[in-house]
């Protein structure tokens, strides 16, 4: 499995752990992100990995900067994008099994490297459910699609 990874430049030590730490388990990664620590614009590194994504360059994505908000927000405006901010293995798992979330975002200052490598297992581990949460996907698609929900004013 191909993954990209993006990040900003408060979470450049991450980044490089999670990339070693996926890649001696066999994923290969695409580096996407800063690699230095000069102030860097999040939504950069957002947007490229959600754009490697819808254009199948890889199949899913890892975004880290201070907080996972600001990077998840820049991707989740790519259309086909269901980027989730987590800070924990629970929601991690969930949000694979029931959003089908493409991208895994988290904050290099919210969680440790610990936590933050049970948050990557979780999620590549877990599988969509599909089933009930597909029509729930599809409204979220709807919405992204259309700016409107049918049957909701
Ligand atoms: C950078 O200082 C910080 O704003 C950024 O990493 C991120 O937390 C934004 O959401």
């Amino acid at each position: 499995m191909k993954i990209g990874i993006g990040n900003d430049h408060t979470a450049v030590e991450m980044k490089n752990e999670i990339k070693k730490y996926l890649e001696d388990k066999g994923y290969e990664i695409v580096n996407y992100g800063t690699d230095s620590t000069a102030s860097f614009d999040y939504p950069v590194a957002g947007y490229k990995v959600a754009k490697a994504i819808v254009n199948g360059e890889v199949d899913c994505g890892i975004c880290i900067c201070g907080t996972g908000i600001g990077i998840s927000l820049a991707a989740n405006k790519v259309k086909g994008i269901r980027a989730a901010v987590v800070s924990e293995p629970y929601s991690a798992r969930l949000t694979k099994m029931h959003n089908n979330a493409n991208i895994i975002a988290f904050g290099a200052r919210v969680v440790g490297i610990e936590v933050a490598k049970n948050i990557v297992d979780e999620w590549l581990n877990a599988e969509y459910e599909g089933g009930r949460h597909q029509r729930r996907v599809d409204m979220i698609t709807e919405i992204e699609e259309t700016q409107s929900l049918k049957g909701v004013e």
